[in-house]
């Protein structure tokens, strides 16, 4: 029941204040500002090296996972995507443990990367949003996203719901490890228990978004740039944007640009970057810098600060809250889910049901 919504995938961006704080209330306390213990088959104290497998959208997660568990706990992750992972032969270490992210929990390669961690011998997690799957039955712990059903072909609530979980963990792999204070710990927690109100906020830019996404849609291409956790946010924006609105996008490291992606830029290639003012803002401000010289037009997803200090001309500034830096993730996924919406809107294609893809790849 698609409620009084368009489409699914439009109802299912609308849930996700309210599935984020469900989700986070599984592994947090909002009371105490704790992260709340979980019965694990390993110890976070004990382990040297994390793996993530996982594909399309889920393996975009973990890879904003790394450089939490990394940052936070510093942690160690391997994280590959799990048709690689499956056939690279890896050599897994003894002292790590294995998570699998999937929201169906029947993706076949993620199943495939989970059967070669068994064999290895590793404990193994599944972050999984269907409870009775193959890859929640097949784990030695399921830590669920508590997201609902997800009809929509494009994932949103799944994405937003297993960045939660995996922030989540990467604090409680820091309090387990030692690495950050329980006073730091309560400030990462007040932080995630803000994500839900400032999901509600981004979702009243409706309107500005929908404005900016009529004009992208008028487009053949479109580059997406972001560094830091911002670097997978890119590569998601590009993935949904090109799933439900065939228009070709890439997702780059705003580093990357010079590497070889700036040959591609003029006046036909619109360029979202995705910057929250952080301590490494004023590259991104350089990267854009180097876009507009040449002809690129820029639509910016920033923050305040960000938007004054941005010392170049945009086609569109989108401006969000000032968020705390842990969950700029969570709610930067909002407006590159939504731009991708309302764009496959406006070039009328079937939203909920893209052409030539299946919720759930069951076969490889
Ligand atoms: O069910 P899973 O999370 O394992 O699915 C993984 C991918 O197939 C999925 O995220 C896909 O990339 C989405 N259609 C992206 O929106």
């Amino acid at each position: 029941d698609k409620g009084n919504r368009r489409h699914f995938m439009e109802k299912e961006i609308h849930e996700q204040p309210e599935v984020i704080s469900h989700t986070l209330a599984h592994y947090v306390d909002f009371t105490a500002s704790t992260s709340r213990p979980l019965d694990l088959p390993f110890d976070f104290a004990r382990i040297d090296r994390l793996a993530l497998s996982a594909c399309g959208t889920a393996y975009l997660s973990g890879l904003v996972g790394k450089y939490w568990f990394e940052r936070i706990a510093r942690l160690p992750v391997d994280i590959d995507i799990a048709s690689e992972f499956r056939y690279r032969e890896m050599p897994i270490s003894q002292n790590s443990a294995a998570l699998f992210i999937s929201q169906s929990g029947e993706t076949a390669d993620t199943l495939a990367s989970l059967r070669y961690c068994r064999k290895a011998g590793v404990p193994i997690g599944a972050i999984v949003n269907v409870r009775e799957s193959t890859i929640a039955r097949e784990s030695d712990v399921v830590l669920p996203t508590l997201a609902g059903p997800e009809i929509g072909v494009a994932s949103t609530k799944a994405f937003t719901c297993q960045l939660s979980v995996l922030a989540s963990l990467a604090v409680r792999a820091g309090v387990a490890r030692g690495t950050i204070s329980p006073d730091e710990e309560k400030a990462l927690v007040r932080a995630l228990s803000e994500a839900p109100r400032y999901a509600n906020q981004v979702l009243k830019l409706e309107e500005q978004i929908e404005k900016v996404s009529r004009e992208l849609s008028h487009y053949r291409h479109v580059l997406y740039l972001g560094r830091d956790t911002n670097f997978p946010l890119a590569m998601e924006g590009a993935l949904k944007l090109k799933e439900i609105s065939y228009i070709h996008a890439e997702g780059y490291a705003a580093g990357e640009l010079k590497h070889g992606p700036i040959a591609l830029i003029d006046e036909n290639m619109p360029v979202i970057v995705i910057a929250p003012h952080d301590r490494i803002f004023e590259k991104t401000v350089s990267n854009m810098q180097e876009v507009a010289a040449r002809g690129g037009k820029i639509i910016l997803i920033t923050d305040r600060k960000g938007a004054e200090q941005a010392t170049v001309d945009t086609m569109e500034t989108i401006v969000l809250p000032d968020v705390p830096e842990i969950i700029t993730p969570i709610v930067y996924a909002l407006p590159i889910q939504m731009l991708a919406y309302f764009t496959a809107v406006f070039m009328g294609t079937d939203v909920d049901q893209p052409r030539n893809l299946a919720k759930s790849v069951t076969v490889e």
